[in-house]
């Protein structure tokens, strides 16, 4: 693919690109997760409540599946997906969008030479929005420029998703991470903690025990350097107040983190540490002992060269697998997340800890759907239209505070 055009924004640090993707104060085009700051991610957790409050009722469900049922969105998924693919798509549907999808170019006219580019000005003539999963890195973010360029000449252009490029980055997956870490650690919600109400009881025994993110330790298992879902995740946790981030993966360069990354993270004020095994001590104790929240990633074999394959074999990946053993020694509170797919044939979490309190990594992805809602209806500008209704509806029919949530 040739971004000729476009190299030199490219080429740019992302914090000086941020403001490209923005329309005004708002987000226009998504393609980094250090778009979104601590603010918006707070007010898109709030939309997500709300949305999956009022979807329960028909009344509610009634009001968010007219609020964009004037709007078309194209599902652009070159590279496979299960989640992001489906919560999108369901996402559209909660809000009364109508889908189209291209998974497979080959059955496009780029099969007949027409450019990705050329395909995706055609999708904006059709669609009110594209979400775009690519295997070619900055490809999202190429079509956000030429998007931009489409306005400037006041020609028709549509904001851009960005489900996933290539080893880039995976900012909507940061976004539902960091939904589903916010309801872990607010003690409140009956299905996203193990328990109702439960912080009282846990300061007996971990009396600095706080709500929130601020003052977590999280660990991130397996395939550092090559986990977009990794890197989008950890530099959202990075705006956090004294959060540790703890990498525990195989000591190999090719699947550890980069000293890009490390760098830039420390240069943040993050606490960075970096292990190989669960047992290692922090302060005299093992790892797995000390986390708040673990997140599991599989190692991505399918982007092993021949070479690495022979490399690989001296590694002991058995430090980079979950056993019930290990969770059963994490914090009664603790969380295990994992972006999923999971890999059943190397057994990075067996099934066995489904049935662990801790695993919320069924819920993780489920919550993908309601903050993907929460993301389309901020990106359409009919977040507060929702706030409004759902103020109203439950100042009608329940205690705030609690039906709220
Ligand atoms: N987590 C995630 O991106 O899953 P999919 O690849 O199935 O979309």
């Amino acid at each position: 693919m040739d971004f000729y055009d476009y190299e030199s924004r490219l080429s740019r640090p992302v914090k000086v690109k941020i403001p490209d993707f923005q329309a005004g104060e708002r987000l226009n085009h998504v393609i980094f997760a250090d778009q979104f700051t601590r603010g918006l991610l707070d007010r898109l957790g709030r939309i997500a409540d709300q949305i999956r409050l009022l979807a329960k009722s028909r009344e509610g469900g009634r009001f968010l599946n007219d609020l964009l049922r004037h709007k078309r969105a194209m599902l652009y998924f070159t590279q496979p997906s299960t989640r992001t693919f489906l919560s999108f798509m369901a996402a559209c549907q909660i809000l009364g969008m109508a889908c189209s999808e291209v998974r497979d170019p080959a059955v496009s006219s780029e099969s007949k030479g027409e450019s990705p580019f050329d395909s995706m000005r055609m999708f904006s003539s059709y669609f009110d929005v594209v979400i775009m999963r690519s295997k070619t890195p900055q490809y999202a973010e190429c079509c956000a420029y030429m998007m931009n360029d489409l306005r400037e000449t006041s020609r028709r252009n549509i904001p851009v998703i960005n489900g996933g490029a290539g080893a880039d980055e995976h900012p909507t997956q940061a976004l539902l991470d960091i939904y589903t870490i916010q309801r872990v650690f607010s003690f409140f919600h009956n299905r996203d903690s193990s328990q109702w109400k439960w912080l009282d009881e846990l300061r007996t025994r971990y009396p600095n025990l706080r709500k929130g993110i601020d003052g977590k330790s999280f660990g991130f298992c397996g395939d550092i350097r090559r986990g977009r879902t990794i890197r989008s995740l950890a530099s959202l946790l990075g705006q956090y107040e004294d959060v540790t981030l703890n990498f525990i993966t195989p000591r190999h360069p090719k699947l550890a983190m980069t000293q890009e990354y490390r760098t830039r993270l420390l240069n943040r004020g993050v606490d960075v540490r970096e292990y190989g095994s669960f047992e290692d001590r922090v302060d005299g104790e093992p790892l797995i002992e000390t986390l708040d929240c673990l997140y599991m990633t599989r190692i991505q074999r399918e982007h092993n060269r021949p070479e690495d394959e022979e490399e690989f074999r001296e590694i002991d990946f058995g430090n980079f697998k979950l056993t019930p053993q290990l969770v059963s020694r994490m914090k009664p509170y603790a969380a295990v997340l994992h972006p999923f797919p999971r890999d059943a044939e190397f057994g990075e979490i067996p099934t066995t800890i489904d049935v662990d309190p801790r695993s919320h990594y069924f819920r993780q992805a489920r919550n993908g759907m309601w903050i993907r809602a929460a993301l389309l209806a901020y990106l359409f500008d009919v977040d507060s239209t929702i706030t409004d209704f759902h103020y109203d509806y439950t100042r009608e029919t329940q205690d705030y505070n609690v039906g709220a949530l």
